[in-house]
């Protein structure tokens, strides 16, 4: 068997389903170096050489690589920071080793203004009515008052918010979730202000898709649709999240979504793609587009773009490939890749989380064990089921840490289980099956994530969307 060392940058079970794609591998020896946020269970135990850099800085990334640039192949990368910050490029660079993700300058997630921009030059149908407020235009607050609520009358109040920079401020506010009156809104914008540049757009009514494409910097490989669940709670409710779980149906095509939604969307995508390719972008590599889509009666537009896989998202896709990862990886340096064979397969994503996370504490006291909390998870009844049901269950580890033996939950989403089934409801049986099977730290998830009644739902408002139209 030939011997493939590999580099992950990781920080959660976005990598950690990497690690386990790259570690079944049946053709390869797989060596699995990891530059972790923390000493993540799963990855600590399937690499052979693992290294913790809590802030995921590209200096000390680029330092790890450097010191085993002799034995590693190529490096992927899962999470924004170090892509945003140029990992790419420095690694490349200084090593040689060539890596997976796109380089800095095509790493648009960096600026949402920037992407506005960019889809209002090339597929501008997809863009929600919106005004860039840079602060270097403004002389004073008052100035600034009045342009905003000039702008907020116009949209008749549905606005959202949106700083320019990833995770700056305040993040993404919404009208009616995070305000109601335009005094909130616009706390809400300054504190974005402060930071740089915020967006204020029209808020779109739909249904949500996460769309996923590996590029070699030639070719663009569209994923399956898949369905994120980002709010915290059941039903829909309580604050924004990283994502609580996600469901892919066994097409390409999501259960409230036509053929021709999702050919709208690889056609959106190749427009922008084609646009900045010109005949070959290296710069293109890995997942550089991740869209969030909103599918409205009168087609789709983005809510915004993200320039790596996404979390759950990717752990829908990863697990069911029938073609072997490293050989993808391959194809994608080598810019050959023109397919992608996946199982006909549903799968479903359960993420668990401690109290801390998604504001779970205050909307539900009396559900939270304070004893547990902080105290290590056992994983273990978890991982018997997965060795019962074959390859129905993988458990991902994410915000956890390994100490003594033990396994402790930090204060991100903890551990997501992906259940597979021929079925999304069969997928999502096994899904929840892994997640009770997790016990301690009183860690808490949604119930609700692909059940019938809420994709019903979501099949029920495309139908009134299109009616409306
Ligand atoms: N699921 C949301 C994200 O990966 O950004």
């Amino acid at each position: 068997m030939e011997k493939v060392s590999i580099l992950v940058v990781s920080y959660g079970a976005r990598a950690v389903a990497m690690v386990d794609a790259f570690t079944r591998s049946r053709k390869y020896k797989v060596e699995i170096y990891v530059a972790d946020k923390q000493r993540n269970p799963f990855n600590v135990r399937k690499a052979v050489k693992h290294v913790v850099i809590p802030d995921l800085n590209v200096e000390a990334i680029c330092k790890f690589a450097q010191v085993n640039k002799d034995e590693i192949d190529f490096g992927i990368v899962g999470p924004e920071k170090p892509i945003i910050n140029g990992v790419r490029d420095l690694v490349e660079k200084r090593t040689g080793i060539p890596m997976i993700c796109p380089t800095k300058e095509y790493a648009i997630e960096a600026s949402k203004a920037q992407q506005r921009l960019l889809f209002q030059e090339i597929v501008p149908e997809v863009n929600p009515r919106f005004k860039i407020f840079n602060p270097k235009d403004y002389k004073s607050q008052e100035e600034v008052k009045k342009a905003v609520y000039s702008w907020v009358d116009e949209l008749g109040n549905k606005a959202v918010v949106k700083p320019d920079k990833p995770a700056a401020g305040k993040g993404v506010g919404v009208w009616g979730d995070h305000f109601t009156i335009r005094e909130q809104l616009f706390e809400h914008f300054l504190a974005n202000f402060q930071h740089g540049p915020v967006i204020i757009e029209e808020k779109i009514e739909g249904e949500e898709s996460s769309f996923q494409a590996f590029c070699d910097g030639k070719h663009l490989v569209a994923l399956p649709d898949t369905r994120d669940y980002k709010r915290a709670f059941d039903n829909d409710k309580g604050p924004n999240t990283g994502g609580m779980g996600s469901y892919k149906d066994i097409g390409d095509v999501l259960p409230f979504m036509t053929n021709v939604d999702r050919a709208k969307e690889i056609e959106i995508v190749n427009k922008i793609f084609e646009k900045w390719k010109a005949s070959d972008n290296e710069g293109l590599r890995g997942i550089p587009f991740y869209v969030a889509f909103i599918h409205t009666g009168k087609g789709p537009k983005i809510l915004e773009n993200n320039s790596r896989p996404g979390d759950p998202e990717i752990q829908n896709i990863l697990p069911i490939l029938k073609d072997d990862f490293v050989d993808i990886c391959f194809k994608i340096l080598e810019g050959n890749l023109t397919h992608v064979e996946l199982e006909r397969m549903a799968t479903v994503v359960t993420y668990k989380a401690p109290p801390n996370y998604g504001g779970y504490s205050e909307a539900f006291p009396n559900r939270v064990d304070r004893d547990e909390i902080g105290k290590p998870v056992d994983l273990t009844k978890a991982y018997e089921l997965s060795r019962k049901y074959g390859e129905k269950i993988h458990v991902y580890p994410a915000a956890m840490e390994l100490r003594d033996d033990k396994v402790y939950p930090l204060k991100s989403r903890a551990v997501c289980v992906v259940g597979i089934g021929d079925t999304i409801e069969t997928a999502r049986q096994f899904s929840l099956e892994g997640v009770k099977a997790i016990k301690g730290g009183s860690l808490w998830h949604r119930t609700d994530i692909a059940s019938k009644r809420h994709i019903q739902k979501s099949i029920g408002h495309m139908e009134e969307l299109r009616r409306k139209k």
